[in-house]
């Protein structure tokens, strides 16, 4: 039953190897720790009562990952998380997201090929999508040419994993998309730690609520929502990191449909940013300084998941909502400043 999950101690990575142990799960952490805290194996700990097993590695070196598979050869899934993600940085650096994001996921799915059993999860995004030209969005909405280099790895990610499961039948692999996650573990012993200002929406609420920052401001007043401003799909973290494990458990019993499935995870709602700043004030008791200002240069208008296919194929739905969500982020933005 061990799993090994990059990217581990990552935002999502951190919540899906709770899920993990708590599903009974032996989990192999590897993490390069270049955005994430070695302290996160303390929260995991604390919340499960068990420590998960920790390498730092770097999966650029090919050499490394090579000898860490030799190593944990009884491995039965894979979930890959390890990966950059801020889309402002892939702009400028576009050779260091293709090399961390794809250079990765290749040697990963090599080494997966020698593995006995062959299951094999990826982070994914709604970012595949672009602007779809319908919403709600399914998995049958045309995939956009990507926005950004960050976009365009996962797409190309997407691509690589499809082609490796057409030549190697043995080779199970569902590929997740996630909408916007936010929110943190109700225990507050791990939630999401962004290095530098945020760049998106909720950290940058909850610092702003906090003090840290002076004024939130809401990008665009005048796209055609209810209320002016853009409307997102935000996901517990807790909820998208049980889908995780619920995917892996359809590998691993043998019951998908075909061997690479993918699925969108979103709450199937979508939430305006201001209804976003609404559910933090409500949450928190405070009023939030935001002003609106000019839209942000690649921003679409609106997304929201069609969740039929995750709640019916995958027999997964979300369960708590955009004030649990934020309620978290909250609680957990209150705690990690008062450190
Ligand atoms: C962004 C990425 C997306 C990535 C996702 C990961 C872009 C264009 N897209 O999605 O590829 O998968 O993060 O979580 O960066 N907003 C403000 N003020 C802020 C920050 C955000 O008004 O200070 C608004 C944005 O305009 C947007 C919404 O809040 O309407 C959500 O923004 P954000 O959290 O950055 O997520 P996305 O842009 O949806």
């Amino acid at each position: 039953m061990k799993i090994l999950v990059t990217g581990g101690l990552g935002f999502i990575g951190s919540h899906t190897v709770v899920e993990l142990q708590n599903e009974g799960f032996e989990v192999v952490i590897i993490d390069d720790l270049s955005n994430s805290s070695i302290e996160v194996v303390d929260g995991i700990t604390a919340i499960t009562n068990k420590k998960p097993i920790f390498e730092k590695l770097d999966l650029k070196v090919k050499l490394d990952v090579q000898d860490f598979f030799k190593r944990h050869n009884d491995i039965i899934g894979v979930i890959h998380f390890a990966a950059s993600k801020a889309v402002g940085e892939s702009v400028a650096e576009p050779l260091m997201y293709y090399e961390n994001n794809i250079t990765t996921l290749v040697y990963m799915l090599q080494e997966l090929c020698g593995l006995t059993k062959k299951n094999f999860i990826f982070s994914s995004s709604c970012t595949v999508y672009g602007q779809a030209d319908e919403l709600p969005i399914t998995e049958n909405a045309p995939i956009k040419p990507a926005e950004s280099p960050y976009g365009n790895t996962k797409q190309i990610g997407e691509e690589i994993i499809r082609d490796t499961c057409k030549v190697n039948s043995d080779v199970n692999a569902i590929a997740l998309r996630y909408f916007n996650p936010i929110g943190a573990h109700p225990s507050t012993e791990i939630g999401e730690l962004p290095i530098g200002v945020p760049q998106n929406l909720v950290p940058y609420i909850t610092q702003t609520g906090i003090g840290m920052r002076e004024q939130l401001s809401v990008f665009g007043g005048d796209y055609p929502t209810s209320d002016g401003t853009c409307i997102r799909d935000y996901i517990h973290v807790v909820d998208l990191a049980k889908a995780h494990v619920i995917a892996l458990q359809r590998l691993i019993a043998g019951n998908n449909d075909s061997n690479f499935e993918y699925f969108n995870l979103g709450t199937g709602t979508g939430s305006t940013v201001l209804e976003a700043i609404q559910s933090f004030e409500r949450v928190s008791g405070k009023a939030l300084n935001y002003k609106i200002v000019d839209r942000r240069e690649g921003d679409i208008t609106a997304a929201y998941a069609e969740t039929s296919k995750a709640n019916n194929v995958l027999g997964w739905k979300t369960e708590l909502t955009l004030d649990d969500a934020m309620d978290s982020a909250w609680k957990w933005e209150q705690k990690i400043r008062n450190k």
